[in-house]
């Protein structure tokens, strides 16, 4: 039986629209989705948010250099996100926007608590600022800095506040103790390395509102302040929960979500998730998320990818890999190529073909081109009647049976996705097209049915391929949902549908492809011509 429907929630960082959809937003999107539905095939009750940032000093520029209201900028934008969601197949379970008024209303309520408890209060501040990222560093991180943005390049300039600050100094001691007991709570491993060494440092109080413009959540109390967009963004994990009134209906139907598994995000932002916002949660006595996953950034030729450079991965650019490779191969390519752990990654063309050709079209779908075929060949196209379960297995493979080791197999993909190791798990779900890969070499199928005498074997040798593949397609199907559920047609396979209710170890089990079953021609991946640079 699968495991109790367990809730569970996994998070993006919620966009600034003053920004177009690219390959970043993309990325951490994919990977929670894969995560999503890797979880929601294993029985889990999932719940996938992600959303846009709309207030802010960047917006209110941008929308007055355009001649319109930083609402309709924020419309426009946050409209153009929602729809990338859903050209990428994203099936996150909400959209949040920090200009909704469920937001907005719960963002105060928490204000007004955190004043009630004294970790809000009115102050005065001097301090280096970054202006681009509408932030405050310390001063041993300005000078480490060299008194330039990390971001931008551009020089952090002194500034001076009467604002209202969240006394995140009062936390420093609690913040270590519960980094030390919790090893886990930010990965990969180097960048928890990197947030308790800088907890050492000791911690400033951050300002959480402001002065200098007015797109933004008015403070209660006092209107011409307006709560900093970074506090006012971190928020949306916990307002579009409804946490602000925990006996409110929301609240009631989504509480049961939190704390999240992950908050993925990518590395520039892991300070306010992994210090500011687990110190807000415990002022206001809310649990700590499970983990904060910072992962890399994706790099372009070698080279950051900027706006005067040129060299962004935008939109119109995805668009044109999904209509030469389609969205399951850029599925693929940033599971398993991306920059999840502290190293960024180099987007190029080139490395994006060699992929796709070995690992799609070479592996994936000729396996299950190959398997398909000569069950079309020499069984009329349907699933032979033998017994595979008790099958030797390649000595090259390491198992006993082919039984066991897709079971072993399918537990182990499964507790890779549930563990954000993605890439790992599409490597394990991949072993088994491999090891029918050496099934097939090593015996000769195509050699055997030559003479009729050996058809009994050629019908026990298809049957493990054709059992082989489509287990390694129900393994796949968060990574690519639309070629694998093909693959599965093809094979007369149960749906993800039928999953969600039966779960993954029961889909993945051996000999669950009766003898008969259809079996058509699949070829899920074709070979495309080579990009010319
Ligand atoms: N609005 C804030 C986040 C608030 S969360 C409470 C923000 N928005 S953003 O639009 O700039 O998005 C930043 C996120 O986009 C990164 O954290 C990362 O998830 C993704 N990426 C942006 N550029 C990226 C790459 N080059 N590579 C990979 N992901 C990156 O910050």
């Amino acid at each position: 039986m699968p495991q109790a429907r367990t809730p569970v929630s996994i998070t993006t960082p919620i966009y600034y629209v003053n920004d177009r959809p690219h390959i970043g937003h993309a990325y951490t999107t994919t990977l929670c989705d894969v995560w999503a539905r890797a979880q929601r095939l294993d029985g889990r009750d999932v719940f996938f948010l992600t959303g846009t940032d709309e207030h802010g000093a960047k917006v209110e520029k941008s929308a007055r250099e355009r001649g319109i209201t930083p609402q309709a900028l924020a419309d426009e934008n946050s409209e153009e996100f929602r729809k990338v969601m859903a050209l990428f197949g994203l099936s996150n379970d909400d959209f949040i926007r920090t200009t909704e008024a469920r937001h907005e209303s719960q963002v105060k309520l928490f204000v007004q608590r955190l004043l009630v408890s004294g970790d809000i209060y009115l102050g005065e501040f001097e301090g280096w600022y970054d202006e681009g990222q509408e932030e405050y560093v310390t001063d041993t991180r300005a000078k480490e800095l060299d008194y330039k943005s990390p971001i931008s390049g551009k020089p952090l300039v002194r500034a001076k506040e009467h604002n209202y600050y969240f006394k995140l100094s009062a936390y420093a001691s609690k913040l270590e103790a519960f980094f030390d007991a919790h090893p886990e709570f930010v990965r990969p491993l180097g960048r928890f390395n990197e947030v308790r060494g800088r907890l050492r440092e000791g911690l400033q109080d951050v300002p959480v509102t402001r002065t200098n413009f007015s797109w933004g959540i008015g403070m209660p109390g006092a209107p011409e302040h307006v709560i900093y967009v970074w506090i006012d963004a971190l928020f949306n994990y916990a307002t579009a929960l409804g946490l602000a009134e925990p006996s409110g209906a929301v609240a009631r139907a989504r509480g049961k979500y939190w704390p999240p598994e992950y908050h993925v995000i990518g590395k520039e932002i892991l300070w306010f998730h992994a210090v500011v916002w687990p110190a807000m949660l415990m002022a206001l006595e809310i649990p700590m998320p499970k983990c904060v996953y910072a992962h890399s950034f994706w790099i372009s030729n070698g080279q950051k990818m900027s706006k005067s450079l040129g060299n962004f991965i935008d939109l119109p650019t995805i668009e044109a890999y999904f209509a030469k490779y389609g969205l399951d191969a850029w599925r693929w390519y940033m599971t398993t190529q991306g920059p999840i752990g502290t190293q960024d990654a180099d987007f190029s063309p080139k490395h994006f073909h060699e992929i796709y050709t070995a690992q799609l079209v070479n592996t994936f779908a000729n396996c299950a081109s190959r398997t398909s075929s000569m069950i079309e060949k020499y069984f009329a196209g349907a699933m032979p009647d033998a017994e595979t379960a008790s099958m030797p297995i390649s000595a090259a493979v390491g198992a006993s049976t082919w039984s066991a080791f897709t079971e072993a197999t399918a537990a182990d993909v499964q507790k890779r996705y549930a563990n954000f190791e993605l890439a790992e798990a599409a490597d394990a779900a991949l072993s088994v097209i491999r090891a029918v890969d050496l099934l097939i070499n090593e015996t000769q199928p195509f050699k055997l049915a030559k003479d009729p005498a050996n058809l009994p074997q050629v019908a026990r040798i298809l049957g493990v391929c054709a059992e082989g593949v489509r287990i390694a397609a129900v393994l796949l199907l968060p990574i690519m949902p639309t070629k694998c559920s093909e693959v599965l047609a093809a094979y007369g396979s149960p749906m993800e549908s039928e999953m969600a209710t039966g779960g993954v170890a029961e889909a993945a089990r051996w000999g669950r492809l009766a003898a008969g079953t259809r079996i058509s021609k699949c070829a899920p991946f074709m070979r495309v011509d080579a990009p010319a640079v």
